[in-house]
């Protein structure tokens, strides 16, 4: 590896730039306040992604309207009493190099749940008594995510451009909040994705049917979301690739949605997998590392647009090798941040980046540089004390 790999190269995406292309990809955490807003638990978990030297740092998938949330600890931004929390943490973020960015979305018929260590189940009357009330999901039509889960609402077309119009005001809150990227969710069988899939999709109108109608929803929201977002920063599309049995959703498909995207000012797509079941499927795609490169390769070539790889990529070779062989142009990390938040900083030294310190906050790179200096001189002096006699 030379000295400037190109997981360290900086990248500008519109008027935005990334001081290297790892991205911390958004994870949930089930622990906003009740009213949706952020902790100091945020504040420390995205900080410390900062700290260790990540180029852009997504927070959570953020619900654009209340029932949007999967729980009522999911985070949202659908009320400006939000804003000073997130902006706190955007200060925080950005005081550390990082470029902060928030990924919008809709739980949909996924909404109204308990968090995946109670297994996703739906709020049942026993959780009203404590406070949590089931809601009423919304979706492109009334098809349940699961023999146990209630149906939800389907959408009015005057329902779709009042959620379409949440959307917009969301990404003004966000814009507001100090974001610099924003991320449309549209995969894992969210709301997004609910209108995309035949699986949930069963309308009749503009929004159902082909292909086209299907993606109707999506591009309504790109359009809101892309006119109201400042001219000089960026808007990502999240899309699952493949999902559901017998060809439902495919790379074709994902592809198509993504041309249509990039048309309509989408910058970058990172294409992920799964959230919508058929009858009778597995994982449709098996979790190797780098699951999703071969999608985000598809794509990027298919579309000539941006992606980023997401899907065990833990290593810092494997992250490097990804973009030199151009499958991707950003290195979208999850779980590997959970084990170690400084990933970044201890991939650019192993990649051989000069004064990597650097990428740690001023007193960290201080101290560690002095610390390899006196190791250096032991480990010579070693060296020589155990040089045998000439
Ligand atoms: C705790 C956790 C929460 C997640 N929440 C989100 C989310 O809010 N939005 C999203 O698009 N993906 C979410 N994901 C998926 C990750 O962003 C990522 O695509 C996936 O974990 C694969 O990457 P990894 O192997 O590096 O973990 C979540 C994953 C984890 C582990």
């Amino acid at each position: 590896m030379n000295n400037s790999p190109l997981l360290f190269e900086p990248m500008t995406l519109d008027g935005i730039t990334l001081r290297n292309r790892v991205v911390v990809s958004p994870m949930c955490q089930y622990t906003s306040e009740r009213d949706a807003g952020p902790t100091d638990y945020h504040l420390v978990h995205l900080g410390q992604f900062a700290m260790g030297g990540a180029g852009l740092i997504f927070c959570e998938e953020t619900a654009v309207e209340d029932r949007g949330r999967k729980s009522y600890h999911c985070a949202g931004i659908y009320d400006d009493k939000h804003l000073a929390q997130y902006r706190r943490i955007n200060d925080f973020l950005r005081a550390h190099g990082a470029v902060p960015g928030i990924q919008l979305g809709h739980g949909g018929r996924k909404g109204s749940g308990r968090p995946p260590w109670e297994g996703y189940r739906p709020l049942t009357t026993e959780d009203a008594a404590r406070g949590e009330a089931p809601w009423t999901t919304i979706s492109s039509s009334a098809v349940a995510p699961s023999a146990t889960a209630p149906r939800p609402h389907e959408l009015s077309l005057a329902e779709i451009a009042d959620v379409v119009a949440n959307w917009r005001d969301a990404a003004v809150r966000a814009a507001n909040a100090g974001y610099d990227v924003v991320e449309i969710h549209g995969a894992h069988g969210y709301l997004i994705h609910q209108f995309l899939s035949p699986l949930v999709n069963q309308r009749t109108d503009a929004y159902g049917g082909s292909l086209d109608n299907r993606m109707r929803f999506c591009m309504d929201i790109i359009e809101a979301v892309r006119a109201v977002w400042p001219k000089n920063k960026p808007v990502f599309l999240r899309l699952s690739a493949v999902d559901g049995s017998g060809d439902a959703w495919t790379l074709e498909d994902t592809v198509q949605v993504a041309r249509a995207a990039k048309a309509r000012g989408i910058a970058v797509v990172t294409p992920s997998s799964g959230g919508i079941g058929g009858a009778g499927t597995g994982t449709l795609v098996p979790r190797a590392p780098g699951y999703h490169v071969p999608f985000s390769k598809r794509v990027r070539a298919e579309v000539d647009i941006k992606t980023i790889a997401v899907g065990l990529i833990t290593e810092a070779k494997q992250a490097e090798q990804i973009l030199q062989d151009g499958n991707a142009d950003l290195i979208g990390i999850a779980r590997e941040f959970l084990w170690n938040p400084y990933w970044t900083v201890h991939a650019a030294r192993e990649l051989g980046v000069a004064n990597y310190h650097d990428l740690l906050p001023r007193t960290y790179a201080w101290w560690l540089k002095r610390r390899d200096e006196i190791r250096e001189v032991t480990s010579k002096a070693k060296h020589i004390d155990s040089a045998p006699p000439a």
